[in-house]
């Protein structure tokens, strides 16, 4: 099969906020406990965090992690993770029937962030609790000193504010599994209030309202407008939630999963332009998808899972060469909506449907996933270009699919150019024509894809690297066109340079 496409400096679609590449750490399952933190694993630091797992965090680039839920902070007190450890209540924690001990909190996430050279997307509890207790959290963590919150801060150990600039306002408040689910209207007076008084005690900090929990609720669409009618001026971000699975075990189909993540985020764009209309308002309203993966493997394991355990193994998939294609479509199409979309989370970082896996007491290592999160990461910052693509399609339940998946991001600053590419087809090869005649001086200076024999290669504590990425001889240019053959189902991601005189 051949496609064709062009890239030009003309079609920029925007800037990458780094916080695209943001993830996710809930108190579930081992994501906290056997997996940032570990007292008693060889590898622990000195606050008892796994350097194994950090340094794989380092690894992928995740400029922000979103903490502590989820569906967990919906019941959240987050007091009970402050202050001397042996005061610390242990909870019997609803939204996934476990013990919380409370022994990591805020206290020590806001450092584990530090060492992972991330920042925290901190989340208040607007399902059980409400503005007052959101208020009182900002002041704990930003306010310098003086006031009773600030104090206590100081008391337990942390002098300098935590300087958290991103929150968000509860998680997933139209889903009946949440703890205090709301109606919409309910949600956006309680997220109003809240933004105010939180914005009151620090004006810096940016707020994420809450979207709908998936874009099939039946409350979708109309629950953003409601909301976003009650809190448009004082939040600066909605978001959106998405995650995906082969059920019906289809992989071509499954491969066509990032065209309903692109409709998603349209429709979003829409319904929030519709409210900036009907307000009359300057203000744009960017987008936060602070969920978004695959997550369907574990379903049926975490039913057998008995509850009331602390950090049981819970949402353990393991994901596939096919999953990693998918999380590369996915990126591709947060990237080409990076005009509206700035700020993503993959959900989520550690074991939790995660590209990191630990064993307690024993190894880490990388899923699939890890691999094209980290090439978009390291390569995707800079300038959107769009793609002028004319490629083969074929029919998917999403919709019409084109073979090729792709986007181009331009870093100016370095003088590089990368095309991140998706071959969906399973047998054929992609014979590209890509012209970069907009950018002359350029030449091909890496090449690596991630394939693998089977679209069911897994990464596991036994076989830690079955999938890895693998360097490609550099393309040939003829004329400004670049002519790689994308391998049947590849990410590829492929990083021209101006050549040095
Ligand atoms: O990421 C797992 C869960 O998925 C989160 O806790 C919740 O917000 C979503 O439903």
């Amino acid at each position: 099969m051949k496609a064709k496409l062009t890239f030009s400096k003309s079609f920029p679609i925007g800037d990458v906020d780094p916080r695209l590449y943001g993830s996710f750490i809930e108190h579930l399952g081992r994501a906290v406990y056997g997996g940032i933190y570990e007292p008693t694993h060889p590898a622990a630091d000195d606050m008892g965090f796994r350097r194994d797992v950090l340094e794989l965090v380092r690894k992928l680039g995740v400029p922000i992690v979103r903490y502590p839920g989820g569906n967990f902070v919906s019941g959240y007190k987050w007091e009970d993770g402050t202050g001397p450890r042996s005061l610390r209540p242990r909870r019997a924690e609803l939204a996934w029937k476990t013990i919380e001990t409370n022994e990591i909190g805020i206290d020590e996430f806001q450092e584990w962030a530090k060492r992972a050279n991330s920042e925290v997307m901190m989340a208040v509890n607007l399902g059980t609790r409400g503005p007052e207790e959101a208020r009182e959290l900002v002041e704990y963590c930003n306010f310098k000193g003086g006031t009773y919150q600030s104090d206590r801060r100081i008391k337990n150990g942390f002098k300098d504010p935590f300087n958290i600039k991103t929150w968000c306002l509860g998680n997933e408040m139209d889903g009946p599994w949440q703890m205090g689910a709301k109606t919409a209207v309910e949600y956006g007076r309680t997220a109003n209030e809240a933004a105010k008084l939180m914005k009151w005690v620090d004006p810096s900090i940016e707020l994420v309202v809450c979207g709908s929990s998936g874009s099939g609720m039946a409350t979708f669409g109309k629950w953003e407008a409601t909301v976003l009618d009650h809190t448009y001026e004082n939040v600066d971000f909605l978001s959106l939630h998405s995650y995906y699975g082969n059920r019906d075990n289809n992989t071509e189909n499954f491969l066509a999963c990032s065209l309903n993540m692109d409709q998603f985020i349209s429709s979003v764009v829409s319904i929030c332009d519709y409210v900036k209309a009907c307000k009359r308002s300057k203000k744009t309203m960017m987008l936060s998808f602070d969920e978004w993966n695959v997550w369907f493997h574990s379903n049926e394991a975490d039913k057998k899972i008995a509850p009331w355990q602390i950090a049981p193994p819970q949402l353990e998939d393991v994901y596939t060469m096919e999953d990693a294609l998918v999380v590369g479509c996915l990126l591709i199409t947060l990237l080409k909506h990076a005009d509206r979309v700035k700020m993503a989370c993959l959900a989520q970082l550690v074991n939790v449907i995660a590209p990191i896996m630990t064993q307690n007491n024993g190894v880490a290592w990388m899923q699939t996933t890890f691999f094209p999160f980290m090439d978009a990461s390291l390569y995707g910052r800079g300038k959107v270009l769009a793609p002028a693509l004319d490629s083969p399609k074929y029919e998917s339940s999403y919709g019409d699919a084109p073979y090729v998946e792709t986007v181009g991001v331009y870093n100016e600053e370095k003088e590089e150019f990368t095309v991140f590419a998706v071959n969906r087809s399973l047998t054929e090869d992609m014979e590209m024509d890509i012209d970069l005649r907009d950018f002359p001086g350029f030449a091909p200076k890496d090449y690596h894809i991630l394939t693998a024999s089977g679209m069911k290669v897994t990464n596991t504590a036994e076989h830690p690297w079955d999938v890895l990425p693998m360097a490609l001889p550099l393309p040939e240019m003829d004329g400004g066109i670049a002519k790689p053959s994308l391998p049947p189902h590849s990410w590829n991601v492929l990083v021209f340079g101006k050549k040095k005189d």
